[in-house]
């Protein structure tokens, strides 16, 4: 599968996957990253000598995707509204860092998450892949993966302890969606 990755961020799911893909992990390719801003995570695709394009307008995106013959986009961190113009042109796969459907929907990306997770004394979390439909956070899950944080002290270490397992399942999830 041709693959486009999406980030707004630091980027660290692109950086997973770009090694997963250079250890031949799976088969695909990466083709393109999008970022809605100049984004920190860039950098990566500029050392890899990957297209990326910094963009808004998601005509433009479509486009470009439809040129470079993308199956499926990857949301490693992406922020923006998935437009309904996305969803019908692609296939699209987003990573969560929560055992959903908990802590998913408005306003649960990120630290937020994780401190509503910590604050209400949760044992456990997790990660999960899912399909993109219209609504937030609430397509079919492809993976799901549950992490002890019953030792964790802060938000900031269940982050922590939740990136590690996002950087497994990703790969793993485009590995799966490869055998379909
Ligand atoms: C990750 O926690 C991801 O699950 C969430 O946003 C964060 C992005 O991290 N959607 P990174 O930019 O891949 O480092």
């Amino acid at each position: 599968m041709n693959l486009a990755v999406f980030i707004s961020g630091r980027g660290s799911n692109l950086r997973a996957l770009l090694d997963a893909q250079r250890e031949g992990y799976f088969s695909s390719k990466i083709c393109l990253v999008v970022s809605n801003k100049e984004a920190e995570g860039l950098d990566y695709a500029r050392e890899e000598g990957i297209d990326y394009l910094v963009s808004k307008d998601d005509k433009e995106i479509i486009r470009t995707m439809k040129d470079k013959n993308i199956d499926l986009v990857v949301l490693a961190g992406y922020l923006p509204k998935i437009s309904k113009d996305l969803i019908d042109n692609f296939t699209l796969i987003n990573i969560h860092p929560s055992l959903l459907p908990k802590y998913g929907g408005k306003g649960y990306y990120g630290m937020n998450v994780h401190r509503a997770v910590f604050k209400n004394g949760e044992k456990t979390s997790g990660v999960t892949v899912h399909y993109v439909n219209e609504k937030l956070d609430d397509g079919k899950i492809i993976l799901q993966r549950e992490i002890d944080i019953s030792k964790c002290e802060s938000a900031e270490e269940v982050a922590d302890e939740v990136l590690v397992v996002e950087h497994e399942i990703l790969k793993d999830a485009i590995k799966l969606l490869e055998e379909k």
